[in-house]
């Protein structure tokens, strides 16, 4: 049976008088006095189709069919009448007058509406079938097979050969818990499911194949958020006698490519550049969205010698930070609203959110309206108005805590304040962050971690610096980010054996550990290395981004709950004795976990 001559949505008025077939599901059927009315549904959009009772069998078809039925119909194009034409639609101005109409196959009533705009997520991921039906999930995943097919012919135009990698395989560290499976034939034995094809690519660069990518599936346990899946997607890449710079080129024409061809959409060029510092002072975050003009100012100097404790003590401590954040026109906020901030930065470990509100500078310090000003003296008021050049109808906010905790609750506020008060200047903000730690300390074990991954260069080649002064070292890593997302890092990898032993050691790894974990990667060192870089894309983000998405689990297919559970298979599920028998596992007493 010749099923279509058109996809749905492509019959336009081009067509008009010819006989077309067209297959696909009732979105829509309506009885206007005997003339029967569908929208018929697929992928590429949707087709009026009209029965009239004079075509019997049709007809008579037609009367049965319901929502969600799959049929096949043909029928001849026709103009639509005079005003009842649909704009919104590429198929708005024809309709198909139906000769035949077969039922392929009946649709019980669905579980929900295809166009119910309050559907939980439970209910999509159970029924996630009749979810992907829906339009904007349709057009999520026809845009990422679209985005990733020209990923890949870019690569492929720049000498980038596309090799796979095991998925059974060790543990690669990069940050998270490893996904599991046991091994039946070597009892007792685990593979480790791939966190990254990190050592893997680098192995492939020792070979010699110079340029790499990957679309590869990659599995990490760790907590989701909503641009996090247990597993996911990654744009991997590597190359051979490179240097960041080039790279970095590279990859910026790679995107910018990317947002005009698919979004029509023209990216900075060059990127801006920023380093790891500049934005955790300006932006309080790694991965700063340059969409919101709003930047944190430092105020340590002027409040160490106040008489205000809760700013003088963090002011006057090398791992303490005191920064104002001046909000343009923010005195308009009102009390409620202030301390719903107040409660927002709570979440992150703040201990309070101090506020100035300037309601008119040609009072000085009268024409200040806040609860701290009292304690923090008139002079050092007006020198913090002055440093962040706050106006009437301004509002400043402050932080002051322990670094981390300021970064991390008014680089949050921040990025809350821009979206609350519609700031955003513009639509795609990309940047690099560069100049990245090599390590960074971990109080509650006490030992420092690599802040990218161990196999990254450090910006030093004196190795002693590695062990004396780990905090100063920087490493050649870079994150691209987009409006506050990143997505993607890299690096520079060290390709000396010696350089590698090093930094191992400085994480606290000792020699018969790292000849243990990671004996593969020391012994390939010892035969020619050739100094290498890349870095890898999570797709899912560049999709979600791309989509205006506002989770990534809107561009996967299948993805997780936030529990890493799929409600559309059950899994994970129980399995066998038999099963667990031959893989030389036996079950210990476990409670479930809710
Ligand atoms: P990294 O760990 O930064 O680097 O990962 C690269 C990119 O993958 C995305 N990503 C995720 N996306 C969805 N869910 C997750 N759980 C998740 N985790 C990471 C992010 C991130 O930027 N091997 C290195 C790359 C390299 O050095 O070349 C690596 O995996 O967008
Ligand atoms: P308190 O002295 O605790 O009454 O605080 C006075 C003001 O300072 C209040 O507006 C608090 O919200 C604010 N505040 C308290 N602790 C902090 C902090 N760590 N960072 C910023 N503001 C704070």
């Amino acid at each position: 049976m010749n099923y279509r001559t058109h996809y749905c949505g492509e019959v336009t008025e081009q067509a008009n008088g010819e006989i077309v077939r067209v297959s696909g599901w009732v979105h829509r059927r309506r009885d206007h006095g005997g003339v029967i009315f569908i929208d018929l549904r697929d992928r590429s959009g949707l087709v009026q189709v009209v029965i009239d009772p004079d075509t019997e069998e049709a007809f008579a078809n037609a009367e049965q069919v319901r929502n969600e039925y799959c049929l096949t119909i043909e029928g001849k194009v026709r103009p639509r009448p005079e005003g009842t034409t649909n704009a919104n639609l590429t198929s708005g101005k024809i309709e198909i007058l139906a000769k035949e109409l077969t039922i392929l196959s009946r649709s019980e009533t669905p579980p929900f509406q295809l166009d119910d705009k309050d559907l939980s997520e439970e209910v999509r991921l159970r029924h996630r079938t009749i979810d992907l039906r829906r339009q904007t999930m349709q057009q999520n995943l026809i845009l990422r097979s679209r985005v990733i097919a020209s990923l890949r012919r870019y690569l492929d135009e720049h000498g980038f050969l596309d090799i796979e990698t095991p998925m059974l395989t060790k543990a690669t560290p990069e940050g998270a818990r490893d996904y599991l499976v046991p091994s039946r034939t070597h009892a007792g034995k685990f593979f480790a499911l791939p966190q990254s094809p990190q050592l893997f690519k680098q192995l492939l660069m020792m070979s010699g194949f110079d340029r790499y990518y990957q679309v590869v599936r990659c599995f990490r346990d760790e907590d989701l958020r909503a641009d996090r899946q247990p597993e996911f997607t990654q744009l991997d890449i590597e190359a051979s006698f490179i240097d960041e710079q080039t790279l970095m080129d590279l990859m910026e024409r790679m995107m910018r490519g990317v947002f005009k061809d698919h979004l029509d959409v023209s990216l900075d060029e060059p990127f801006p550049r920023m380093t790891y510092a500049e934005a955790m002072r300006r932006f309080a975050s790694d991965k700063p969205d340059l969409r919101i003009p709003l930047e944190l100012q430092d105020i340590d100097d002027l409040v160490a010698d106040c008489d205000f404790n809760v700013f003088a003590t963090p002011a006057k401590q090398d791992n303490g930070r005191v920064v104002a954040l001046n909000i343009p026109q923010g005195g308009k906020l009102t009390r409620k609203e202030i301390d719903a901030y107040t409660q927002f930065v709570g979440r992150y470990g703040a201990k309070g959110l101090a506020y100035i509100k300037v309601n008119d500078l040609s009072q000085g310090v009268e024409g200040l309206q806040s609860p701290i000003v009292k304690f923090l003296g008139d002079k050092v008021a007006l020198a913090i108005i002055a440093r962040v050049q706050a106006q009437d109808g301004d509002l400043i906010f402050f932080g002051a805590d322990k670094t981390s905790i300021v970064n991390d609750a008014i680089g949050a506020l921040r990025v809350k304040i821009g979206h609350d008060l519609n700031l955003l200047t513009h639509e795609w903000a990309p940047l690099w962050v560069t100049d990245f730690p090599m390590f960074e300390f971990d109080e509650k074990t006490n030992r420092w971690y690599s802040m990218h991954h161990p196999f990254t260069q450090p910006n030093t080649e004196d190795l002693d610096e590695l062990d004396q002064n780990p905090a100063k070292v920087n490493s050649r890593a870079y994150d691209m980010v987009l409006n506050g997302t990143e997505i993607g890092g890299g690096s520079i990898r060290i390709h000396r054996q010696e350089m590698q032993q090093r930094v191992f050691k400085s994480l606290g790894i000792d020699a018969d550990e790292a000849q243990e974990k990671f004996g593969f990667l020391l012994n390939a060192l010892k035969y020619g290395c050739p100094p290498h870089g890349g870095i890898a894309f999570g797709l899912d983000r560049l999709i979600m981004l791309m989509a205006k998405a506002s989770s990534i689990r809107d561009v996967m297919a299948f993805p997780k709950t936030q529990t890493a559970y799929c409600l559309l298979t059950d899994a994970p599920a129980e399995v066998s004795e038999e099963q667990l028998r031959e893989l030389h596992i036996r079950r210990r007493q476990i409670q479930p976990i809710e």
